[in-house]
């Protein structure tokens, strides 16, 4: 199984020839990668003009809406990024659960959509106002439980997810990235509730990345680790060169293990 490596900007860069420039000078390395799987989330604006500069690397969005079509101002369709060949959605982020009011509710229609358009959710858990490091196990199984309720087997087998503690993520106040080995102990965790519904062995095949802080000079802490099967990237993507390490160390460890 590839490794899995996916850029949230966020709402960056402000300018879309800085988007294409981030863009395309990880673009142009990625034909020495092949055991990981790059994903880059662009803000929806600049989906279009990078999709066609996307060839090893897939193009992500950062939200869709629940509903297929039909009067949501701001919102994007899941047929809208269809378009431009989007592949994975970030869905249950932090920010967007504490600032934006994404419950789980929410996330559990809009992972039945993404479902239906053959493309991949990218399910985050571990965002919750205030919470800390003891807190971690009871609100992933709410986040996720829900999340899934609606779920067959072969549907929950086709989501990602994402252990991504809230006081890990380096633009919240007091912030502290998660060791490695925390961060192994939740994605077992996750592999656990996910073995109740599909089996162990299956379980093992549904892709969980850890997020919150991973850069070039943590990024070994994480990848050292076979359970983690990948990395969901804030700050450090927006810095090709800082991103291209992270890339490169799991495309290293998926190397060791093939
Ligand atoms: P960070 O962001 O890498 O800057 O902590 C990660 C995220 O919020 O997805």
């Amino acid at each position: 199984m590839k490794k899995l490596v996916i850029a949230n900007w966020k709402m960056n860069p402000q300018t879309a020839p800085e988007a294409r420039r981030i863009f395309s000078s990880i673009e142009q390395r990625m034909h020495n990668i092949n055991h990981t799987e790059v994903v880059i989330c662009a803000p929806s604006i600049f989906i279009a003009p990078l999709s066609y500069s996307a060839h090893r690397t897939n193009l992500g969005a950062q939200n869709v809406s629940w509903a297929a079509e039909g009067s949501l101002t701001g919102e994007v369709s899941v047929n809208q990024l269809e378009l431009f060949n989007v592949r994975y959605i970030i869905l249950g982020h932090s920010e967007r659960r504490i600032n934006l009011g994404e419950t789980d509710e929410m996330v559990k229609q809009k992972i039945s959509i993404i479902l239906k358009h053959k493309m991949v959710p990218v399910v985050c858990l571990g965002g919750e106002k205030g919470a800390n490091k003891s807190d971690m196990k009871k609100i992933i199984t709410k986040q996720f439980k829900t999340a899934i309720s609606s779920l067959d087997k072969k549907e929950l087998l086709k989501c990602v997810f994402v252990y991504e503690p809230v006081w890990a993520i380096s633009t919240v106040k007091n912030s502290k990235p998660a060791t490695g080995q925390h961060a192994q102990e939740m994605i077992l965790f996750i592999q656990n509730m996910l073995a109740k519904k599909v089996g162990k062995d299956h379980a093992k095949h549904v892709r969980i990345l850890y997020g919150g802080t991973v850069n070039k000079n943590n990024v070994n802490q994480y990848a050292k680790y076979p359970e983690i099967d990948g990395a969901l990237v804030g700050a450090a993507s927006l810095d090709p060169d800082n991103f291209w390490e992270v890339i490169k160390e799991f495309d290293r460890e998926a190397v060791h293990r093939v």
